[in-house]
């Protein structure tokens, strides 16, 4: 039952809405773009456009769609259900079936009544005209586009108040708001600054002792300490290396629609990770995850890393069964150059499948030069990934022999249980048969005729079926025990990885985007935009993959690193200075300080490409240790703080919710890496044991680990994860360099209701009860430091009194309740769900 504190807190949290309009029309013109358009030209126009108007109706402009045809408007905004466009397409109104010559497949279906649902975007200009013949169109930005620039070598400028600067990257900053003619707000309190540092590098609360510590300390070095600190911690690969898997398309399942588990996926999970904790330099990073298999080793340990590493190129929302085999192929090439494109380059190359890229001089040509080497690398291998067996220490074989051994025993076991079973059945059936057949006379000698009386033959049968009907029930339990048995085979230490075809090969331009229709081959290579001298070509003996590795991780690569350093950015002060971080291309923002971004981006390649210390010269800035207080004069100026005149707050994301929720209500198992599919017997598809069920469970002793450790399904988390889904985690289906940070109604409904919060409302309540010596005052008090980093105030433990006493606090149970009510208004108010 929801109670008046808990909604009176939760009303904050829809003051703040982080999406704005911009960010959301443009991922719709680019569903549009990418999605319905295509379509609509492929499988509509050509029966409804300019040369013919079949039904009076046209479907090359979203005007035309309006105005609709002899039935009346087409299209209804918003209401898929009302409009003839989707009807049509769906097959189930008695005339118009549409197109007329077979109905779409169910995915195209679905992409149109989605862009319908959505509003129906449509760009309202047109550029000019397509030649996807590989012949470059001119594209409306020329290579003169900033983002193809060499990086330049940036001096910090000079400001009018040279006291308030603590660093370079300060300059940058205060130098553009004295130009706005605009003063940073205030210093953040230390109390304030503990807790957002902490939430930043580890994703977690601070403990109430590194607050207590770290806001009495008057040393002048104790923010550099604690950020030492933070940055040694797990916590921060943790936390760093999911921001940077949502940037890749890892899962623990593959396939579009079925869920086939794979088992070592986590090793790419845990190698980010790793690679954060260990500040492995970006260069590096990039060229393990590209061509890891590729790169030379001096031992196991470096082999099995860079094997692992190269997870980035194969795990992802394949689909594994088409009719097609070539457009299943290109399909899975696609998406792999769209990630290499919005990961590490911020630039939408997908859109440069079916035509040359309208907005960015991106040519067809150059998507399927990319294409050839992508086509040369082994992706998936029937409904499976590519896996390569890890190089194995003499124990590890030992230890995978023994389980085989185990295993094959375990599987012999049932077999023969099963046979014996079989056979046994076989004897009673005869015995049966015999029991049926007519009493022969045993000889002819005169003698007892009298057999076996009917009554006692009857009941003889009914025992015998019975011993049948049970061993065929154990028999069909076994079948089932052995088709789980044989998904659980031990297998030799493996990870998905990629690895080179045999016959390398460049691709020919597919036309429009169909693999069936096919231009001019495209020799293997790197788009022609991106130049430099003595950069680095493919080698055409293999795919090409270590040298577009090379040609990436280079420090005079224009977009590698300041694309890097922007997520960066982004991760600490909210927003990058280029706000769309995986698009640098004309469509995407321009940046806020592009003297800064190239600063940032030459500072990472000086610091030897690392993360760490980069990050920690960000951190130690002012202008990151500024309160967010709102400066009305400030805030008139520019509200959405792109000039940062102050700490931008912030909702926490999926998993950092999560994962305090269960700290600080002492439930987190800090348990680090391994595998955690829950492969069980529940959980597999009963008729198809190699799919996860829908409904699959996560095993008792992951569920209360971090979030980066649970298990993540495709197509839906598993529903133990509700509350990752609920607050916008990361679509593993996608590249998702900016969350979503939506405020929705069922956010709080799901927070007032749910179990989670309950039961971790509980779990302090019980714990603050059971604490020695404290009474109400310091018990709210201790719960203050532990969930909000701070001291209440005295109004706030007064209505804390007020409101435990309200519930009442009579007896044990009373009390245990009042506090759980009382806790559980503390996690869902916004001061708890957001860093300030
Ligand atoms: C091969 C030609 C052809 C193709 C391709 C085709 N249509 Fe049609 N369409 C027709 C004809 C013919 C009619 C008129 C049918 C009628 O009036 O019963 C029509 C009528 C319609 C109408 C009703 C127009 C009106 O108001 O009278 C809609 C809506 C429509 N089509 C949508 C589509 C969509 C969406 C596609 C692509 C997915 C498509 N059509 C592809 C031939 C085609
Ligand atoms: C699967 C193929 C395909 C992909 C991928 C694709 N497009 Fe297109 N695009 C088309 C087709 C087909 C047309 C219509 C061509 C025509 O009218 O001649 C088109 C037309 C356009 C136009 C209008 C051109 C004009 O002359 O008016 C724009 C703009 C555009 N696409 C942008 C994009 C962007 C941006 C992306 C990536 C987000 C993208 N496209 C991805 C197939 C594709």
């Amino acid at each position: 039952v929801p109670n008046r504190l808990a909604i009176s807190l939760l009303a904050v949290l829809f003051l703040c809405r982080y999406v704005t309009a911009q960010d959301a029309d443009r991922g719709k013109l680019d569903f549009f773009e990418s999605k319905v358009r295509p379509l609509l030209f492929s499988k509509c126009t050509e029966c409804h456009s300019a040369e013919k108007q079949e039904g009076n109706l046209r479907l090359d402009s979203r005007e035309a769609i309006l105005k609709g045809g002899d039935y009346g408007p087409a299209l209804k905004a918003g209401a898929p259900d009302e409009s003839w466009i989707v009807k049509a397409t769906r097959y189930d109104h008695d005339d118009l079936k549409m197109p007329p010559t077979g109905k779409l497949a169910q995915g195209e279906i679905d992409t149109i009544a989605k862009w319908v649902a959505d509003g129906a975007a449509w760009p309202a200009s047109s550029a000019p005209t397509v030649d996807p013949t590989g012949k470059p169109t001119s594209p409306v930005v020329d290579a003169n586009f900033w983002a193809f620039q060499p990086v330049k070598p940036q001096a910090a400028p000079e400001v009018a108040d040279a006291a308030w600067p603590k660093s370079a990257i300060d300059r940058f900053i205060l130098a553009r708001l004295e130009q706005a003619k605009l003063r940073p707000t205030s210093d953040a309190s230390r109390a304030t600054l503990v807790r957002r540092l902490t939430f930043d590098l580890t994703g977690l609360p601070p403990a109430p002792a590194d607050v207590e510590a770290f806001v009495n300390d008057v040393d002048s070095r104790a923010i550099e300490e604690l950020v030492d600190r933070l940055l040694a911690s797990p916590a921060f690969g943790e936390r760093f290396g999911r921001h940077w898997l949502d940037v890749t398309y890892f899962a623990d399942t593959t396939g579009i629609g079925r869920r086939t588990p794979l088992n070592d996926a986590w090793r790419y999970r845990d190698y980010v990770i790793a690679a954060f904790n260990g500040d492995m330099p970006y260069d590096q990073f990039t060229r393990e995850q590209i061509a890891g298999d590729q790169l030379p080793a001096a031992d196991d340990a470096t082999k099995e890393r860079q094997l692992t590493a190269t997870g980035f190129v194969v795990l992802g929302p394949w689909h594994h069964f088409d009719m097609d085999r070539e457009k299943l192929t290109m399909d899975v090439v696609d998406l792999q150059i769209d990630a290499l494109g919005r990961t590490f380059m911020g630039l939408t190359l997908g859109c440069a499948r079916c035509h040359d890229h309208k907005f960015d001089p991106i040519t067809a040509k150059d998507y399927y030069a990319l294409a050839g080497i992508f086509k040369s690398t082994k992706t998936i291998n029937g409904s499976s990934v590519n896996l390569t067996d890890l190089p194995q220490s003499t124990e590890e074989v030992q230890a995978h022999a023994a389980a085989k051994q185990a295993w094959e025993n375990h599987e012999k076991g049932l077999t023969t249980e099963k046979d014996e079973a079989a056979k046994k059945i076989g004897e009673l059936g005869k015995q049966i048969a015999s029991l049926n057949e007519p009493p022969q006379p045993v000889s002819t000698t005169p003698g007892p005729t009298d057999g076996p009386d009917e009554k006692s033959i009857a009941e003889e049968k009914r025992e015998l079926e019975k011993e049948i009907k049970k061993l065929r029930g154990r028999i069909g339990q076994i079948d089932g025990d052995l088709s789980f048995w044989r998904q659980v085979t031990p297998t030799a230490k493996r990870a998905f990885s990629a690895a080179d075809r045999e016959a390398p090969a460049d691709v020919k331009i597919n036309l429009r985007g169909n693999v069936h229709v096919l231009g001019e081959v495209s020799p293997r290579g790197f788009p022609e935009v991106i130049r430099w001298e003595g950069a680095p070509s493919p080698n055409l003996a293999k795919s090409g993959r270590l040298e577009l590795a090379n040609w990436l991780a280079d420090p005079r690569h224009p977009l590698a690193a300041r694309v890097y350093v922007n997520r960066l950015w982004k991760h600490l002060f909210g927003a990058g200075l280029v706000p769309t971080a995986d698009n640098f291309g004309s469509r995407g923002d321009r940046p806020s300080h592009p003297e800064l971004l190239d600063y940032l981006a030459g500072r990472l390649v000086e610091l030897d490409w690392s993360t760490k210390a980069l990050v920690r010269e960000m951190i130690l800035t002012r202008t990151y240790q500024l309160d967010s207080r709102v400066v009305p004069e400030c805030a008139a100026v520019d509200p959405d703080n792109k000039l940062l005149w102050r700490m931008s707050p912030r909702r926490l994301e999926a998993e950092a919710i999560r994962d305090s929720v269960l700290a600080v209500s002492g439930q987190l198992d800090l348990t680090r890496g391994g595998p955690t599919l829950p492969i069980t017997r529940a959980n597999l598809h009963i008729n198809t044991p190699s799919f996860l069920e829908d409904d699959a469970k996560i095993e008792p002793h992951v569920k209360n680990r971090r979030s980066v450790y649970q298990p993540i399904m495709r197509g839906s988390l598993f529903r133990d994860l509700d509350v990752l889904t609920l607050f916008d985690f990361a679509d593993p289906d996608q590249i998702v360099a900016v969350r979503a940070a939506t405020t929705v109604p069922t956010q709080s409904l799901f927070l007032l209701n749910s179990d989670f919060i309950k039961e971790a409302a509980q779990a302090i309540a019980k714990g603050t009860l059971s604490a020695p010596d404290r009474d109400d005052s310091a018990r709210v008090r201790d719960i203050y430091l532990k969930l909000f980093g701070r001291a209440p105030s005295e109004a706030e433990t007064g209505v804390a009194a007020e409101y435990l006493n309200s519930l009442g606090m009579a007896d044990a149970a009373q009390r245990e309740n009042a506090w759980t009510e009382y806790c559980r208004a503390l996690l869902i108010s916004a001061e708890f769900l957001y860093r300030r």
